[in-house]
């Protein structure tokens, strides 16, 4: 791959943790929604990997949607206004939705999605997120799936990005204050 390690402070989460918390979620999700129709609604941009990875996971009936909205931009923190710049294909009424994250930081962004999509008549809402950082929550989320708390450090890769760079990355890593402070 064309990336130095030179840019993280250290990994915090490697792609074989990501499978295996993913095989454990799906076996949940599974028992869960047994019988039941699924859609996942993935969060463009950052939850594409997570999606991808989980959504493989489970029965090929489930089906996949997807929103994007943005709250970040280009810098490291959350501006708190949340703007909508896709979204849903599938009409909610009478669905049971289950939205897929990459990370709840403030929660900011979840907690205003799940408002929005609980508005338009869906038989359930629930989330599942792969990373969570306890120590940066600004909005309480009730959360059903969650794959790690992690520190309250600026984190990319596995989907998240900083200005758009590291989304590839098959990790999740901290990233070096450096790298951002330049330019
Ligand atoms: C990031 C991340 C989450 C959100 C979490 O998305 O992917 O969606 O921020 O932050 P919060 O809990 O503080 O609201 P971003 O707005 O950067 O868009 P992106 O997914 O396209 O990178
Ligand atoms: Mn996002
Ligand atoms: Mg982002």
């Amino acid at each position: 791959a064309a990336f130095t390690m030179d840019d993280f402070t250290r990994v915090v989460v490697t792609d074989k943790q990501i499978g295996a918390r993913l095989d454990e979620l799906a076996v949940k999700i599974r028992a869960d929604y047994a019988g039941k129709d699924l859609l996942l609604v993935g969060v463009l941009k950052g939850a594409v990997m997570v999606m991808a990875d989980l959504a493989r996971r489970l029965p090929p009936y489930v089906q996949m949607d997807w929103m994007a909205v943005s709250s970040y931009g280009s810098g490291t923190r959350s501006s708190g206004v949340v703007r909508i710049l896709k979204d849903l294909d599938a009409d909610l009424t009478g669905r049971h939705v289950l939205i897929v994250e990459d990370i709840i930081d403030t929660g900011v962004t979840l907690s205003w999605l799940l408002g929005n999509l609980r508005s338009r008549g869906a038989e359930s809402v629930e989330v599942a997120a792969l990373l969570r950082k306890p120590d940066a929550i600004q909005v309480d989320i009730d959360v059903k799936y969650i794959g790690f708390d992690i520190p309250n450090e600026f984190v990319v890769g596995y989907g998240l990005d900083w200005a758009e760079k590291y989304r590839t990355l098959p990790f999740v890593a901290i990233l070096k204050p450096s790298v951002y402070a330049e330019g």
